[in-house]
């Protein structure tokens, strides 16, 4: 039986950190033996903010490296940059014309994005949404592993490929957003409000290059309070989100010792703040440790991105030719 078809991407801005491990790494790499996986690296998506030219391609190796560092491997998927698929762009402009203006400027993430960058709000802002779309059914996937903050963008995904199939027939799958056995994720920043981000409050987001001490020291700055006086008690949103990050890198019976703390009105941030940090440290300390070794090694990853790119082309070409036929672009 052939594998279901998996795609997803992470844009090449700033550093990437645990909210994007836990929403879509670790999935990446759960999927990586039962699945035929494509993961990109988002380069074309990261222009919308006018990066330095100098910056771009060491941002692209630095996420292809953190890829591979969390446990990827570039024989089993295509590991490969956005740009070195021009499939991609030609699918992105004829979605642009089954994607309407009104719907695109209602997109929460379009809005925020206008919002903080009133003076950049350009046409590929706009269609962000779209160029994911074309991201997903270029590989005809049926799955994307995503972090929560992605949902929107993938019922938009479905959206164009049911616009493509009144219009055209049947012909692209309708992707879902994915995480392991449970609800997507949203792992929420350490000062209790947001998610973390690879562009705001570096200071609440742990980033998988952080050195050790600077773990400690975003660990121990995250806001708690005097504890709960009466038991079992309702928890606050900035504690439940110590304990969520617990329960992602720490081992089951140390957060249920925390748990039993709380419920008991015995716990003392103090202690449980720094077995976290340690936990934290042990968790992020081995990837950063082989992110920064492969990225040394150039040539290594150039070769995984050819190498990727020329599997994702095979597998793209074949959807554009016949998405080039249905459309009646096919002259000779
Ligand atoms: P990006 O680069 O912002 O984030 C990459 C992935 O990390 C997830 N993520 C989170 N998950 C849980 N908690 C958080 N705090 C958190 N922060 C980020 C994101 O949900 C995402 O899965 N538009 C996308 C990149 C993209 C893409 C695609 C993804 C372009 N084309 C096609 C899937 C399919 C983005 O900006 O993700």
């Amino acid at each position: 039986m052939s594998k279901e078809i998996v795609v997803s991407g992470i844009r090449s801005t700033g550093y990437l950190h645990l909210g994007n491990y836990f929403g879509a790494m670790r999935n990446y790499v759960k999927m990586q033996d039962d699945y035929n996986c494509y993961f990109f690296v988002a380069d074309y998506h990261s222009l919308t903010t006018h990066p330095d030219p100098k910056d771009l391609k060491a941002n692209v190796f630095r996420v292809a490296a953190e890829n591979i560092a969390c446990g990827l491997d570039p024989q089993k998927v295509a590991l490969y940059a956005q740009s070195d698929v021009p499939e991609i762009p030609e699918l992105y402009l004829m979605l642009n014309m089954l994607a309407y203006k009104g719907e695109l400027e209602k997109v929460p993430t379009f809005k925020e994005k206008a919002r903080n960058q009133p003076d950049n709000i350009n046409a590929g802002l706009l269609t962000y949404p779209v160029l994911m779309a074309a991201d997903i059914l270029i590989h005809r996937a049926v799955k994307v592993p995503v972090g929560k903050d992605q949902e929107q963008h993938l019922e938009m995904a479905r959206n164009f490929a049911q616009r493509f199939a009144s219009r055209y027939g049947a012909f692209f799958p309708e992707p879902v957003p994915f995480n392991f056995g449970s609800n997507l994720i949203k792992v929420p920043s350490l000062d209790g409000e947001g998610k973390m981000s690879k562009s705001e409050n570096a200071n609440a987001t742990i980033y998988l290059a952080d050195e050790d001490d600077l773990i400690r020291k975003k660990i121990m700055k995250a806001k708690t309070d005097s504890g709960p006086t009466e038991p079992n008690a309702e928890m606050p949103p900035y504690i439940e989100n110590i304990f969520l990050l617990m329960e992602l890198v720490s081992q089951a019976d140390t957060l249920q010792f925390f748990r039993d703390a709380y419920n008991a009105c015995t716990i003392r941030y103090g202690d449980m703040k720094k077995q976290l940090a340690e936990d934290m440290v042990a968790f992020v300390a081995p990837i950063r440790q082989r992110a920064s070794s492969l990225q040394n090694d150039e040539a290594l990853l150039r070769k995984i991105l050819k190498d990727g790119a020329e599997r994702a082309r095979e597998s793209a070409s074949q959807t554009i030719s016949e998405a080039r036929r249905l459309i009646g672009i096919n002259y000779y």
